[in-house]
């Protein structure tokens, strides 16, 4: 008898990614489906996966149980690019958008990022702590069991810090898990905007050093576009951060094809991410380096570009690729994951069952947790969903919505959609009487 401490049984269709991780080309696709199942966990790892109707013989379990009801379990999504912790809001901006104002443009005015770092500067760490709270909740209700998270709208070193504090308290403290990843490259502040190797400076012989030290991050990143840090910015910035052990990501080719994937291939980094205008060179760069492509549609759906990163050509060249929502205050405010991945059949063209691993497993591996994550597999997490839909095309096709009944993190049930009175009457009962 295997010993457990929580047990889900009678999942109708058990749906996941299957590793070694990261999957390419025809794998990214192929999932594995076993029908009639249960899953048991012993201190939130995945114990046993076996016939629903041998879990009570071969199981011993000291804990809680939870029946799936016949219908479909899938891995916790893995979100391996997020800016949750901010204050303010841009709700502005987002009116000026719709009436024809371009991103860029507003960004150009003082707005964009700079205004999202005025609100931060100003915010206190409880207060960040407390808005970020409200927003893991979202992302758990939304099936996310473990978020890459970046700092980015402080631009000071105290600032940057205090994000960064608010991150690892929220890890602390919250069932999500949270990676932290250092993003004081995103935007020369307003005090440096005449003069760039003055901040460059202050990244890398005072932010850098100080963060590697509290070790309050694993990656760092930068915003690597036009009109931002250039080739040779990042260049320079991303050496230093390498040089003192930090992984690297980038934001790379997101608003133009400045080269950015190519950097960050030529650079060793694990990730480059968004890579909506990458060039044809720049998935070559990429393939031979192995660095993941983390592409965020959700993004170039709420900027109205009417243009997506080039999943298929991707992924046919043998790229890691993976998704995430891109959740920040301006150019992808959302949590929905679910949401995230319509968007990737729908004009990225990748097929429903690519981009559930591409949001799961290989999510996993573009934070470089995909030996512990992002499949259900003996050994990994107990980070599961359980689904009210009994066929998984129904997370894609029957868009917009969610679909979720529970949520599990480490074994344990962390969420349960609100109750719906009528829910389990059926229209044979007869009419509802209010
Ligand atoms: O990933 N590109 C830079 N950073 C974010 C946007 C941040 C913001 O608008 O606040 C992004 O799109
Ligand atoms: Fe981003």
């Amino acid at each position: 008898m295997i010993k457990a401490d929580s047990l889900i049984t009678d999942i109708g269709k058990l749906i996941t990614p299957v590793g070694p991780a990261p999957l390419l080309k025809d794998n990214l696709g192929a999932l594995r489906i076993m029908e009639d199942i249960a899953v048991a966990s012993k201190d939130g790892r995945i114990v046993w996966i076996g016939p629903s109707d041998k879990a009570r013989v071969e199981v011993e379990l000291e804990g809680s149980f939870h029946s799936a009801g016949g219908y479909t379990v899938m891995p916790g999504f893995v979100d391996p690019h997020t800016h949750p912790i901010f204050a303010g809001n841009r709700s502005d901006e987002f009116n000026m958008r719709i009436q024809g104002k371009s991103y860029q443009e507003i960004a150009a005015a003082g707005g964009g990022i700079l205004n999202t770092v005025n609100a931060t500067r100003a915010a206190s760490g409880d207060d960040l702590m407390a808005s970020g709270w409200d927003r893991l909740n979202r992302m758990v209700s939304e099936g996310i069991t473990t978020i890459e998270a970046k700092s980015g709208y402080g631009l000071d070193t105290e600032s940057e810090i205090k994000q960064l504090e608010a991150i690892r308290e929220l890890d602390k403290r919250h069932p999500i898990d949270i990676i932290p990843t250092f993003l004081g490259a995103h935007e020369y502040p307003p005090e440096y905007k005449q003069d760039h190797n003055a901040y460059l400076r202050l990244l890398t012989e005072e932010m850098l050093p100080r963060i590697k030290e509290e070790k309050l991050a694993v990656f760092c990143d930068i915003f690597t576009e036009d009109g931002v840090f250039s080739i040779s910015e990042s260049r320079f910035f991303m050496s230093k951060a390498k040089k003192l052990g930090f992984k690297l990501k980038f934001h790379a080719d997101e608003l133009t094809d400045l080269g950015g994937a190519s950097l960050a291939a030529e650079m060793g980094a694990i990730s480059a991410e968004h890579l909506i205008f990458i060039s044809d060179k720049g998935i070559e760069d990429m393939a031979r380096s192995g660095t993941a492509a983390v592409l965020l549609p959700g993004t170039s759906f709420f900027l109205m570009m009417n243009k997506y990163a080039p999943a298929r050509k991707m992924i046919e060249r043998g790229l890691p690729v993976a998704l995430a929502t891109d959740f920040n205050p301006g150019s992808s405010h959302t949590q929905a994951i679910s949401m995230i991945v319509t968007l990737a059949c729908l004009n990225m063209k990748m097929t429903i069952e690519e981009a559930i691993s591409a949001a799961t497993l290989n999510a996993a591996y573009a934070i470089g947790l995909a030996n512990d994550r992002g499949s259900l597999e003996v050994g990994k997490l107990a980070d599961m969903i359980i689904f009210d839909f009994k066929d998984y095309h129904d997370l894609v096709y029957n868009w917009g919505v969610s679909h979720i009944e529970k949520v599990v993190k480490r074994g344990k049930v962390v969420f349960i959609r609100s109750h719906i009175f009528f829910k389990d009457s059926g229209p044979s009962a007869g009419a509802i009487v209010l």
